[in-house]
């Protein structure tokens, strides 16, 4: 049963700014429980009250979790003075204070990535210690050999002498023009680079990478690159019950 400040609780989920949302309160658009309020600082109990901006009801959300399919091109960070962030794409319905990518997707990796503003949640889905899978259809500039195929499951050392925990790798039907491979490749961790650094600890390149899934939830493959949206309670839960 959260107690927040009207005010507070209403810029908490993206409503407006802080001085635009007590101009809406003194300008009388705000009420609870049906009630007109002036008074910024009113103490509302999450659980029970009806707050209304402009008559739509604020339904409150300690912490939103989104899932967006990352376009290549855009970087992984919540702000940066040069750059476009995944963070600029969202739309403005999904904006709110604190929100941040929970991992990362190099610039020109596509696909699942997990913006939350809930740090516990993204600090538990990144720990190497609770192994959740991150799946990644990859495209690579040659074939691979069985041998290559075993040394990625039986763990791979890439450059740096560092072992990768040992890995799925799938190759799908169906080369590619270039004559190399597509192939699926689940890892347990989530090393800097990783999927890039292990093809090349092969002698081979990663021409295109996309992440599909993390632990049991999958890309919901109707998001076009740059589009995202929420997710609800049960597939939240899907990605630590990989
Ligand atoms: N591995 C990589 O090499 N890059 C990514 O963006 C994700 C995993």
């Amino acid at each position: 049963m959260p107690v927040l400040r009207l005010d507070r609780m209403l810029s908490s989920q993206g409503i407006a700014a802080r001085k635009e949302i007590k101009e809406l309160i003194s300008k009388g658009l705000v009420t609870v429980n049906g009630g007109h309020v002036r008074n910024p600082s009113l103490k509302i109990d999450t659980d029970r009250d009806t707050v209304c901006v402009n008559g739509v009801p604020v339904k409150y959300r300690e912490h939103v979790y989104i899932m967006m399919n990352k376009p290549a091109g855009v970087i992984s960070a919540s702000d940066d003075p040069r750059e476009k962030t995944v963070i600029d794409l969202l739309p403005p319905k999904l904006k709110r204070p604190g929100l941040f990518p929970a991992g990362r997707l190099d610039r020109d990796t596509e696909g699942f990535l997990l913006i939350t503003d809930d740090g516990t949640f993204a600090h538990n889905i990144l720990s190497p210690r609770k192994h959740v899978s991150k799946q990644y259809y990859v495209v690579i500039d040659s074939p691979l050999t069985p041998e290559e195929i075993e040394r990625f499951e039986n763990g791979l050392v890439i450059d740096g002498g560092i072992t990768c925990l040992p890995a799925k790798l799938r190759v799908l039907e169906g080369g590619v023009s270039s004559g190399g491979a597509r192939v699926m490749v689940t890892i347990h961790e989530g090393k800097y680079h990783q999927i890039k650094r292990m093809f090349k600890a092969l002698g081979h390149e990663v021409i295109y990478l996309k992440r599909t899934a993390m632990g049991g939830l999958h890309l919901d493959d109707s998001l076009k690159p740059g589009e995202a949206r929420e997710l609800t309670d049960e597939e939240k839960e899907l990605i630590v019950k990989s």
